[in-house]
């Protein structure tokens, strides 16, 4: 039997697990809904989500916000978490073995949210579901199936706030996100038909 969001919470605790427990303000868990179909995983929490302790609430949120609405999503009807649930100092790439510490409280939120689609942003969020050394640049805009889960890897948004030339690349992506989404819709309500056929 899987952990709830709570338990997982509750592991997790006033981690000092790793050495980001210096710097951080605040440990950031995850945000949304529990039963969400899509799951949001990025890097690492950055200044804003560290005093506030949300993920996704400075520039690069408000911006994913915008991206959401191209998918015909709500905030609220998604979930997100990060890798790392503290900020490295400087917002500075997270280092193997604060991953290594962190990274099963995300495996447990992934498991106790059990969406049907992830959607990883960034290098790092995608290394880690995937399992692969590959590149953002070479698996965006893709889906892969890894066990259960449709996984779409999308440029981070931070990248393409400072690349603008990624714009239209992030837009075409949550384009193919929201037809993913009808697509598993639709084949979801076909077995509730088949299956209220059988009966
Ligand atoms: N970048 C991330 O990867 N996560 C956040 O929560 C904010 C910025």
């Amino acid at each position: 039997m899987h952990k709830t969001l709570d338990e997982v919470k509750v592991d997790l605790g006033d981690c000092k697990r790793c050495t980001l427990c210096e710097t951080r303000t605040n440990l950031v868990f995850g945000v949304g809904n529990p039963n969400a179909e899509v799951m949001f995983i990025g890097e690492a929490p950055g200044k804003q989500e560290d005093l506030g302790a949300e993920p996704f609430i400075g520039a690069a949120g408000k911006y994913l916000n915008s991206l959401l609405e191209l998918a015909g999503l709500k905030r609220e009807e998604i979930y997100i978490a990060n890798v790392l649930k503290c900020r490295p100092p400087e917002n500075r790439d997270p280092k193997v073995d604060e991953i290594e510490v962190c990274s099963p409280f995300l495996r447990n939120q992934v498991r106790a949210i059990n969406p049907e689609i992830l959607v990883t942003l960034g290098n790092f969020s995608t290394r880690f579901i995937l399992k692969t050394d590959r590149g953002i640049t070479g698996l965006r805009g893709q889906v892969h199936i890894t066990g259960r889960f449709s996984v779409l890897p999308i440029f981070h948004p931070a990248a393409a706030i400072y690349d603008r030339s990624k714009e239209p690349i992030m837009e075409a992506d949550f384009k193919l996100l929201g037809r993913l989404i009808e697509k598993r819709r639709e084949e979801r309500a076909q077995r509730a038909n088949d299956s209220g056929q059988d009966n």
